[in-house]
């Protein structure tokens, strides 16, 4: 299938404007619109993005685990990808799925022509992958074009991902699955009362380090994510979205979805000093022992408060699933 047949308008090629975006197709309607709601971190930044969040095997793990929960489509033709970046779920997709038509959307044409790099170096080449250059919220797709939709990371990004999502159910074929991977508001209010907890403890001369400092920007991007989305903040900012599956519920009933299904990532006992690892590592280039002994006590004390079944229903980050529902076919007697 020509990626033109799964989109409702021509697609362009971005190699007619600049050379170095060759094989990256465009809707018409998105050549030169403006993009709002993305930093510099995924377009202009791209390779530094790109290098620090490369992680295929992480998320051929997320992704592996979420088919088996959807039970995988048998032998998919088209899947669409949302937000691929780099590509950290297309190539799982494209390993696990041999058949399958790949198309990759991202707003980003400097993270898809990474992703494009990447498919020309290999055996495969880039014959059935389409690139494709689109706002996720103004995607507008054919009806019943995909058997898959995937979104790693993508849906806390956009101003209104209800948008997404209704454009991905008019994409899939009756039965199919939209799967995203995503943050949750439960968990991280434990981390940014924990967090605050560490920051009230805190001697004057601890609050002035780089790891505590770190903390309080956590705090205080936290306590932005609160609120209402229309406030122009978020037109500035990557992070905007931590869900609740009371939102997705609503969108369910909304949009008319057959099922819903979600689930925590990354349940684990010590899930809080994991999480607040990767903060002090993604968030400042920090290692553990950069905060004092008492801070991750007090994380741990947190960690051990929890119990198994909190831990799953408190998602940090979950899978997110919602499959389009069949049409009733007439029973009616002749
Ligand atoms: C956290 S990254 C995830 C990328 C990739 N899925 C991965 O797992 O590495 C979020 C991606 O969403 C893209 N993005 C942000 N806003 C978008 C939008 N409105 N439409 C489409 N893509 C968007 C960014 O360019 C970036 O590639």
């Amino acid at each position: 299938m020509d990626a033109g047949e799964i989109f409702a308008e021509p697609l362009l090629d971005l190699g007619s404007q600049d050379e170095a975006l060759a094989g990256i197709l465009t809707p018409r309607s998105a050549l030169g619109a403006a993009k709002v709601g993305v930093t510099a971190q995924f377009l202009e930044r791209a390779d530094e993005y790109h290098r620090a969040y490369l992680n295929v095997e992480y998320w051929r793990f997320l992704l592996d685990k979420a088919l088996t929960v959807a039970g995988p489509p048998a032998d998919p033709a088209l899947i669409i990808d949302i937000g691929s970046g780099s590509g950290n779920s297309v190539i799982p997709l494209a390993e696990r799925f041999p058949n399958a038509r790949i198309v990759a959307t991202d707003i980003s044409p400097q993270l898809l022509a990474i992703l494009r790099d990447f498919l020309r170096s290999g055996a495969e080449g880039t014959q059935r992958f389409s690139l494709v250059c689109v706002d996720a919220a103004s995607a507008r797709y054919n009806e019943d074009v995909a058997d898959l939709a995937v979104g790693a990371a993508i849906l806390h990004h956009v101003l209104d991902p209800a948008r997404v999502l209704s454009a991905c159910q008019r994409a899939l074929k009756p039965g199919g699955w939209a799967i995203f991977f995503e943050p949750f508001e439960a968990g991280n209010t434990i981390v940014r009362i924990t967090y605050q907890r560490i920051l009230a403890q805190a001697s004057e001369g601890e609050k002035t380090t780089a790891a505590m400092r770190l903390l309080e920007r956590m705090v205080a991007d936290y306590t932005v994510r609160a609120r209402p989305k229309t406030d122009p903040i978020f037109r500035d900012l990557d992070d905007k979205w931590m869900f609740t599956r009371t939102y997705f519920e609503r969108i369910k009933a909304e949009q008319g979805w057959a099922s819903l299904v979600t689930y925590a990532l990354n349940v684990a006992p010590n899930l809080l000093r994991n999480q607040a690892e990767v903060h002090l590592k993604l968030g400042a280039q920090l290692p553990p022992s950069s905060l004092p002994e008492w801070a991750w006590s007090i994380i741990d004390e947190t960690d051990a408060g929890l119990s198994d079944d909190l831990r799953q229903e408190w998602a940090l980050e979950a899978a997110v699933m919602l499959k389009k529902a069949t049409p009733n076919r007439s029973t009616s007697p002749q």
